[in-house]
Order: structure tokens, then C-alpha cells, then sequence
């Protein structure tokens, strides 16, 4: 259940929300963005988290007036965060700060998976799986980015974005089994699929490639690696998606606008399967 209370703003340089690092700043939050899988945190399905706590993992706003953004432990879902000031870096300047909510969690991930372990290189083929989500949009961008010619997966409610995201080919993953028309080079995937759709994706790989998943784990082959990763918070990336940012190499493509009173519906659509890309969230 969420509710939505009225309480003292945090106090920065407390051990709060499980944080022992000093140096905390209190962050003035302008938005956080909806990750879907904080349902499963709301819902007490993560095992060495303890309820109840303040949502919101992705932070942009302002430090004495400057504009940060920062992936948090959670807390950002409110008027007033605090973080250590390691952890938040200078906010784009190029685009609202309220949209730059949306970047840190979903960038980061796509960031790592598709530079940090699928290694993307130009002019190699990549399948990104679950172009529609919020990370895929970001990993299609980086993979073409990358210098490599994209096929992603989308419904036909995300396949016009993702094409303007750049990806060279969209599939409908709901059209059949997934298949290329040529083996590629690399799968990141995206998506929570099920067992039997994920046994299939190394199956699109030639022989030597990989298959890099954030979502469910895809079993490497005889001749296909394969892994499964999870996202590190490392500030290093997040500043060098915003430059991505700023540079005009990422965009940041926001599909809704809501306030914290939305928080609750946000979370039944998330479960339903009913929100598309970033969706973000401003205190009121
Ligand atoms: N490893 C990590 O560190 C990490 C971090 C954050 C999240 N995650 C996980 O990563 C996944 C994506 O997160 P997200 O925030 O991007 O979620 P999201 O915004 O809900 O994106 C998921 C997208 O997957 C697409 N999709 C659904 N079923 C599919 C299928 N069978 N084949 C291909 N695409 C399908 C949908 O796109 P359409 O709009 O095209 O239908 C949906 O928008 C989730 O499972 C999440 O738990 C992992």
C-alpha cells in the first residue's frame, strides 16, 4: 500500500534508509521517475529491504540551488531527499531538469549492459530486446550510438518510438516467435520474458557472440555466452550519459508527466503492464 503522509524533511547527515556514509546533502527533489520494478519494493517482495520506506530511486533537484540528479537507495519520492553528494552529479543542462529524473536508474543500466559487458562495437548487429521499456529505449540509443545497426523488439504501442530513438529495424515480439534475418552479434535484453523465450535468444546469436540480460537470465550455449547483470550505481556513468545528453547523443524521451498523488495508479498500471517508457514524477 501506498500512502502519502506529511512528515519533517529528512535530515541530512543522519543514518537514514540505511545509508552510513557522511556527507549527505538535502536535495530539494523536482522530480523522481517511475521504475517499474519498485512495485516489487513497494509490495515487500525484496527480501533485505524492510517496510515501510519512502520510494523513489531515480532523484533530480536542487542542492542550495544547484541542479543535481542521482540515483538514491530509495527516499525520492517526496518533497525533500538527502544522498551522500558522492552519489549525484551536475544535472543536464540541456534538457528540464524534471525530465532529467528519468535518466539515472534506466540510463545507467542500458549504459552498462550495452558498453560495460555487450562491448558493442561498430558496425555490429545488435538485438535490443524490449526496445519499448524504459531501459530499452535508452540501450537502443546507446547501442546505435555505438556505432552499431540495431534491431529492437517493441508492441506496436512503443514501435514508432523506438524507431525515432534510432533503432534501424523494429520487430512486434507479440507478432510470434522472435526471429532476425540475420544472426547478430549481440542481445542485450531488456524485457521480462518468460523461461521458454529466453532459452530462444541465443538461438539469434552467431557463434562467438553474447547475450547480455538485465531482466530474466538467458542460459549460454556451447557457443554463445551469456549473462546476467545488475546495475551498479556509479556516478562516473551517469555523468557521462548526461554529457551524452547535452551533446545531443541521448535523448531523454518522457511518455508521461504525474505527481506524487499518482503514485498509487502509477503502480497498479506498472503491475497491469499498462506504462511505456519514463514516466516522470513531480512532488505536485
Ligand atoms: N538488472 C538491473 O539492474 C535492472 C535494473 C532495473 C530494472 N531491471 C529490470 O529490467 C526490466 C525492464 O525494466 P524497465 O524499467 O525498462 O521496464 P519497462 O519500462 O516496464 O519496460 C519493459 C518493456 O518491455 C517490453 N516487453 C514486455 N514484454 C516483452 C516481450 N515479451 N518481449 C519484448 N519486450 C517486451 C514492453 O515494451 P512495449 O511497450 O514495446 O510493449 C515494456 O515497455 C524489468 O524486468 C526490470 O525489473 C533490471
Amino acid at each position: 500500500m501506498i500512502s502519502i503522509d506529511e512528515v519533517e524533511p529528512p535530515d541530512p547527515g543522519s543514518v537514514s534508509q540505511g545509508w552510513s556514509e557522511r556527507g549527505e546533502v538535502l536535495i530539494s527533489v523536482a522530480a523522481t521517475s517511475m521504475n517499474p520494478t519498485e512495485t516489487a519494493l513497494r509490495s515487500g517482495l525484496w527480501p533485505t529491504i524492510a517496510l515501510p520506506l519512502t520510494l523513489g530511486w531515480d532523484v533530480a533537484g536542487t542542492v542550495d540551488g544547484v541542479p543535481m540528479i542521482g540515483m538514491l537507495d530509495s527516499g525520492a519520492a517526496a518533497e525533500y531527499a538527502v544522498a551522500p553528494a558522492g552519489r549525484l552529479v551536475p544535472a543536464p543542462v540541456s534538457v528540464p531538469l524534471v525530465d532529467a529524473a528519468a535518466l539515472p536508474l534506466a540510463g545507467m543500466t542500458a549504459w552498462q549492459a550495452v558498453r560495460e559487458h555487450a562491448r558493442v562495437e561498430p558496425g555490429e548487429r545488435v538485438l535490443i530486446n524490449g526496445g519499448g521499456g524504459g531501459i530499452g529505449g535508452f540501450a537502443v540509443q546507446l547501442a546505435k550510438a555505438a556505432g552499431a545497426y540495431v534491431v529492437a523488439t517493441a508492441s506496436s504501442r512503443s514501435a514508432a518510438q523506438v524507431k525515432e530513438l534510432g533503432a534501424d529495424e523494429v520487430i512486434d515480439y507479440l507478432a510470434g516467435p522472435l526471429s532476425v534475418a540475420e544472426p547478430v552479434d549481440a542481445v542485450v535484453n531488456c524485457a521480462a520474458i518468460g523461461d521458454r523465450a529466453a532459452g530462444a535468444l541465443p538461438g539469434l546469436v552467431r557463434d562467438g557472440g553474447r547475450v547480455v540480460t538485465v531482466a530474466t537470465p538467458v542460459p549460454a550455449t556451447d557457443t554463445v555466452r551469456a549473462w546476467h547483470v545488475v546495475v551498479r550505481n556509479d556516478p562516473a556513468d551517469l555523468a557521462a550519459l548526461t554529457r551524452m545528453v547535452d551533446d545531443g547523443r541521448v535523448r531523454i524521451d518522457i511518455s508521461g508527466r504525474r505527481t506524487l498523488a499518482d503514485l498509487p495508479e502509477l503502480h497498479r498500471l506498472a503491475e497491469a503492464g499498462g506504462l511505456r517508457g519514463k514516466v516522470v514524477i513531480t512532488p505536485s
